[in-house]
């Protein structure tokens, strides 16, 4: 391809460089339901974390591109080690998946030798590594139901999906005191402020809010849950990040669809712009890597999860 002037370039012309790019590179382009619309179009699949990692999984193109956080970056290439994975923004991380480190896993697991260790997707591939099995927003209450009932299970990092999984499960989990800043700062009174606001709104919320949250919605589920609940009903309130609004809005523009919170923001998953995302694909920028023993156990709870649900 000819040298790009990126100055002064309008967005139909980035997404046709992205188009010509992704042919030329034979490169696959994923991005999270939280990616501002801009990146969203430049897209080859949009989904959930789970969705995510299985298209990336599948995959047999050469190049995969993350539009969304660097823990989405490592899974794909931890699932595909053979592709090259860049990500769309070279610092774009994910603050609970940091909050507590592999070495605090290290502890609770020699309280606990026998447990079963399972590791909520947004985490670092390090954590991960230690852990026994992944899971994600919309299969942790089954893959927790499936364990063996005899074993102790610890649960990290988030506290609010490990609560409300021994909620739904009645299995006591040994948890971290990490969360999503994004979801944890939803009060139930915000909550019930809103459902006297919209009486008839079917209220969806993440299970990375509080429990009494979680216990005020029609549904907890993941975001790409979300949409598809949409797709049956007309009105509701979606209490997650404010990205997934934005897409609802523009695929259903006649339902009458509400945001819990308009403070609901994560700025990581804000930093990839269309701009930063083809000019990754561009100039093979921020290519993930993963040392090759956390690669090979991080691998295991990985798959481990994909096989049980
Ligand atoms: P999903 O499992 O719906 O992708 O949620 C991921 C996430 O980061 C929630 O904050």
């Amino acid at each position: 391809m000819t040298e790009i002037n990126w100055e002064n370039l309008i967005e139909t012309e980035l997404v046709q460089i992205a188009e010509k790019l992704k042919r030329d590179k034979n490169c696959f382009i994923i991005a999270h339901n939280y990616q501002k619309m801009e990146v969203q179009q430049i897209a080859d699949f949009v989904g959930d974390s789970l969705q995510m990692a299985k298209v990336a999984a599948q995959t047999d193109a050469d190049m995969i591109l993350v539009c969304g956080i660097k823990i989405m970056a490592e899974t794909a290439k931890i699932l595909n080690p053979g592709k090259k994975v860049l990500m769309a923004h070279p610092t774009a991380d994910c603050q609970l998946a940091n909050m507590q480190t592999p070495a605090d896993l290290l502890k609770l697991k020699t309280e606990y030798p026998d447990a079963e260790v399972v590791c909520y997707v947004n985490s670092p591939a390090t954590l991960k590594a230690e852990s026994t099995i992944t899971c994600t927003s919309s299969n942790a209450v089954d893959l927790v139901n499936k364990l063996p009932a005899n074993k102790p299970i610890i649960f990290v990092p988030d506290r609010n999906i490990g609560t409300w999984v021994q909620h739904q499960t009645g299995r006591e989990l040994i948890m971290f005191d990490s969360f999503c800043y994004v979801h944890d700062q939803i009060s139930l009174a915000e909550v019930k402020k809103i459902r006297l606001k919209y009486p008839e709104h079917k209220l969806l919320v993440h299970p990375e809010c509080r429990l009494d949250v979680c216990l005020e919605a029609d549904l907890v589920c993941s975001t790409s849950q979300m949409i598809d609940f949409t797709k049956a009903n007309d009105k509701v309130i979606i209490g997650t990040e404010y990205g997934l609004y934005e897409q609802m809005k523009y695929h259903f523009p006649k339902k009458d669809i509400v945001a819990l919170s308009p403070r609901m923001i994560c700025e990581d998953m804000k930093k990839t712009t269309l701009m930063g995302a083809v000019k990754a694909l561009a100039n093979d920028l921020n290519e993930v890597i993963v040392d090759d023993l956390i690669m090979q156990k991080s691998n295991y709870s990985l798959n481990r999860m994909l096989e049980i649900v």
